[in-house]
């Protein structure tokens, strides 16, 4: 057993990086720096690697220690787990209120807390003596399934409450929280996008995203997904904290390190909370998650379970939904995009149509399993969503109204940009064009190579990159530093202004630091975190190139796969050659 001194620095360890993580992942205003921050974090991690009795499940390096399991146990909730009724718009919340109010006298003057109704995934969190010891879906609302080591991945779920060591408060015996997990919008997007490149199936949507990353087998794959949370109900709470609202409620589990919404509000008429509802449909494309609506709740809680239930839906809160942002349109043309890495994928062009103020043209069809499992033939009715920043996309045909007019769509056999024979490797669902030389994947490794995330070459859009792999003056990324005043002044819409600008812009790339060249040549897996964990052990290009792949798999987060295909890349004749011309 480790002494008396050292279990008193390891737990005074444990408070001080759960405070600190707090401040950074939830409070969004870190006290320390990331360095300052990673030395308490090592000295936890060597403690208990000399003495492992004094790992804690609380402890923050457990939080990717959990096990892996061949499936998830069954959980049976302490309590049902409720359901909300919807109303669509004012009126129908107005009439819900009126129900109400003939039910309870009271009701008439009750205040209302409005929160914004996240598309995600409920989660149920119980914290033992202030120790997150389990979390559980859903699932049928009695019984959910355990997903504890997973839930421990999220960086905002507090592991320990309250999560302030210097904090007032003490945790009840047991607490039971809900919340909602979700994947921002943004990370999402990205998400999937680096599933695409990497010919791997996407998500259709952020939410199907989320409850697939919760529903790993492997923790480790759960923390490698931007999940986030946001808490609004406690559940239960054994001694300490007995809420009289919801308001003081949301207020308590902030207090105790949860992440709550910061949109949520208090009102006094329900004019004004319906007003509130209204105005986030406006503008709930500035929230980086997705919402299908808003949820009015009876503040006063004894009030609130007085109404009782109907079915599974609590009479004392509803749904404000909004309007679906779904529209049906023509499917007039299936397209077929080439990406960067020869990944082939598939787009619907549509009838124009207008979802939200905005004309829709085009919308993403995923993949070709997608086409063929939706049945989705050209000249079908299809349903279009469009949600918050996300590219709209195909949800599926209209098959009752087909008129037999509609034809089925076979994956192409050939790269619809430079015409090759298209392959398809073994157990995955993508389709590539492997011609090195083909143009639209020239022009996407240019405009990779140019773009803001990487060498930030001012002026260099996707047209010019086409314009250069046509005119032939550029083969590979390389070329770009070799291009001259006279090669450019041909290309149409360039005059010398624009010409010397986009020198210039050029010349600048040149000085950007490695780790954005590195990421620049669009490496499988290597973005921008890896970039900079190679550019900082190996210092430059010549000494990376010599790597092997163990050597590089000794950096922390570069694993396997990334170590491959960085070993991979160096070696491939073609690089080689942009290389030898980057020396120059
Ligand atoms: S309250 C008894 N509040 O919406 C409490 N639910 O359609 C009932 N949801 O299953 C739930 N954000 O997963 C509540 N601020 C919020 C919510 C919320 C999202 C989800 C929840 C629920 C579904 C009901």
């Amino acid at each position: 057993m480790p002494s008396t001194a050292l279990q008193e620095r390891a737990a005074k360890l444990r408070g001080e990086i759960h405070t600190h993580n707090h401040r950074y992942y939830v409070l969004q205003s870190p006290s320390i720096s990331d360095g300052e921050y990673d030395v308490l974090l090592r000295e936890l991690y060597h403690l208990e690697g000399q003495y492992p009795d004094l790992i804690r499940p609380d402890s923050p390096t457990q939080r990717v220690g959990g096990q892996l399991s061949e499936r998830f146990e069954k959980v049976s909730h302490l309590e049902t787990i409720l359901s909300l009724s919807n109303a669509n718009g004012a009126d129908e919340t107005r009439a819900w209120f009126e129900r109400i109010v003939r039910l309870h006298d009271f009701v008439g003057s009750a205040s209302f807390v409005v929160e914004p109704k996240i598309d995600g995934l409920t989660v149920v969190l119980h914290y033992q003596e202030g120790v997150f010891v389990r979390g559980a879906t859903r699932g049928n609302g009695e019984v959910g399934e355990d997903i504890t080591n997973n839930l421990r991945t999220l960086h905002t779920l507090p592991l320990c409450v309250p999560t302030d060591s210097e904090g007032v408060q003490t945790a009840p015996q047991l607490l039971v929280v809900r919340g909602e997990a979700f994947i921002p919008s943004q990370a999402f997007t990205t998400w999937n996008d680096r599933l695409a490149a990497q010919g791997m199936r996407t998500y259709v949507n952020a939410r199907n995203a989320a409850s697939g990353a919760l529903r790993q087998l492997d923790p480790k794959l759960t923390a490698s997904r931007p999940i986030e949370l946001l808490c609004y109900e406690v559940i239960v709470a054994t001694d300490g904290f007995a809420a009289v609202s919801q308001w003081d409620s949301l207020a308590y589990l902030r207090s105790m390190g949860f992440p709550v919404a910061d949109i949520s509000r208090k009102f006094s008429s329900l004019d004004r909370a319906i007003s509130y509802c209204e105005q986030w449909f406006e503008r709930r494309d500035t929230l980086d998650y997705e919402i299908d609506g808003m949820v009015i709740k009876i503040d006063d809680l004894k009030l609130y379970s007085a109404l009782g239930v109907v079915g599974k839906d609590p009479r004392g809160a509803v749904a404000f939904k909004f309007p679906a942002q779904e529209v049906t349109t023509t499917l007039r043309e299936i397209g077929v995009n080439v990406g960067r890495t020869g990944v082939l994928t598939p787009y619907a062009v549509l009838h124009p149509v207008e979802v939200r103020g905005v004309t829709i043209k085009q919308a993403t069809l995923h993949n070709f399993d997608f086409v063929s499992e939706k049945d989705i033939r050209v000249g079908d009715r299809v349903i279009i969503k469009r949600a918050g920043d996300v590219i709209p996309y195909v949800i599926g045909p209209l098959v009752n109204v087909r008129t037999g007019n509609e034809h089925r769509f076979e994956p192409p056999r050939i790269c619809p940009s430079c015409a090759q024979m298209v392959t398809q490797p073994e157990g995955e669902i993508s389709i590539y064009c492997i011609n090195a030389a083909c143009p639209a994947q020239r022009s996407r490794n240019l405009e990779h190579f140019a773009s803001r995330a990487t060498l930030e070459i001012d002026g260099f859009g996707d047209k010019l990159a086409a314009q250069l792999v046509q005119a032939g003056l550029v083969t590979d990324v390389a070329d770009i530093f070799l291009l001259t005043e006279a090669q450019l002044m041909e290309l149409e819409g360039f005059a010398e202004k624009r010409v010397r600008s986009l020198l210039m812009s050029i010349e600048a790339a040149k000085h950007q630091p490695l780790q954005r060249l590195l990421s620049a040549f669009g490496i499988r897996g290597v973005g921008a975190v890896a970039s900079r964990a190679l550019a900082e052990r190996f210092g430059s290009l010549a000494a990376l190139a010599q790597a092997s792949p163990d050597q590089l798999q000794q950096i922390d987060g570069i694993g396997p796969s990334i170590a491959t295909a960085v070993s991979e890349w160096f070696v491939r004749p073609g690089n080689q050659e942009v290389l030898r011309k980057l020396r120059l």
